[in-house]
């Protein structure tokens, strides 16, 4: 047995503000220092179980676990004994003795929180049916780069109500911000995570009018109609169309706004190519920035990044 109280990046939620924040500080940090940057994980293992596709949290991660002086294990849950129903209790023991952190990517939320709870090394939510937190930790990198302190800010989503938005949710809370989302009704997000941010101080609008959310927003979101996993559940289009973020919605919001799409894209459904290829679109910036956040989410589970003196916890 190693750790016997390892510290698990699970959701926005499970982690303290300053932490949170020192996370986020930390990624700029080694991101300007870059290849310079301390490797703290000299001789560390992180094993990646993938339930799902993955292309930038696949690369991302094994490339910040490299540059941070460590190794890592790419594993399909289908080619694992998981995918033969070795229950997830056993497979976060077992792993645990060998490697010394987890990322998993899965379906329902629970495999997840089932693994942090039996394992004996940190967990890493690499996204699941209900949330998305390292994405939302690189957007508030990209956005702070851009323009400056994420608070007291306004972000609009427009789309459908998914695992990306509920950690923009919980971000809210967390880095004290607007969030305004608009979905087709029957799209709503988990209200669960609306109610928490909600009494946590987070003011979240709830609408059916895209142009009502994005109005005035310092920066407009979307992701994919479509989760991965949830094709059964699939809507038409005509449905999600009146949603998609294109110029003549982008206009509604400030002239400074950015645009963010976590990705991958389908063009010409949830975004136009004349806003992802536009002067506003930040989405190559995000998807660069998770390689940097995730750099700061590893060490911080390791215990190498800690809130500045005095920063608000809670
Ligand atoms: N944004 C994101 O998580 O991308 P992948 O599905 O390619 O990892
Ligand atoms: N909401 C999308 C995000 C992909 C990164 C999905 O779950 O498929």
């Amino acid at each position: 047995m190693r750790n016997g109280n390892p510290r698990h990046f699970l959701d926005i939620s499970t982690v303290a503000r300053g932490e949170l924040r020192a996370i986020v500080d930390d990624a700029a940090s080694r991101k300007t220092l870059g290849r310079n940057a301390s490797r703290p994980l000299e001789g560390k293992t992180l094993a990646m179980i993938f339930d799902k596709p993955s292309t930038r949290t696949r690369v991302s991660f094994d490339v910040a676990m490299r540059q941070l002086g460590g190794e890592t294990l790419i594993l399909s849950g289908a080619e694992m004994q998981l995918g033969r129903e070795e229950t997830i209790a056993d497979t976060a023991k077992v792993l645990s003795r060998y490697v010394d952190a987890i990322m998993i990517r899965t379906t329902a939320h629970d495999r997840l929180t089932e693994l942090a709870e039996n394992a004996t090394v940190p967990v890493i939510n690499g996204l699941t049916d209900d949330t998305h937190p390292c994405q939302i930790m690189a957007d508030l990198l990209t956005f702070e780069e851009k323009r400056g302190p994420v608070r007291g800010k306004i972000f609009a989503w427009s789309g459908d109500g998914n695992n990306v938005l509920a950690s923009l949710v919980e971000a809210a809370a967390r880095f004290e911000f607007t969030l305004r989302i608009a979905t087709p009704p029957g799209s709503e997000p988990d209200m669960r995570y609306v109610e928490n941010a909600r009494g946590e101080g987070a003011t979240v609008l709830l609408t059916n009018d895209p142009v009502e959310a994005v109005t005035g927003a310092d920066c407009v979101v979307t992701d994919t109609w479509v989760s991965m996993g949830r094709e059964d559940k699939a809507r038409g289009h005509n449905v999600f169309m009146p949603y998609q973020v294109n110029e003549r919605l982008m206009a509604h919001a400030n002239p400074e706004a950015l645009f963010m799409h976590c990705l991958p894209a389908h063009r010409g459904e949830e975004v136009t190519d004349a806003v992802m290829d536009g002067p506003q679109s930040v989405v190559f910036d995000e998807a660069e920035n998770r390689l940097h956040a995730q750099k700061s989410i590893l060490a911080w589970c390791f215990g190498e990044v800690a809130p500045a003196a005095g920063a608000a916890h809670g």
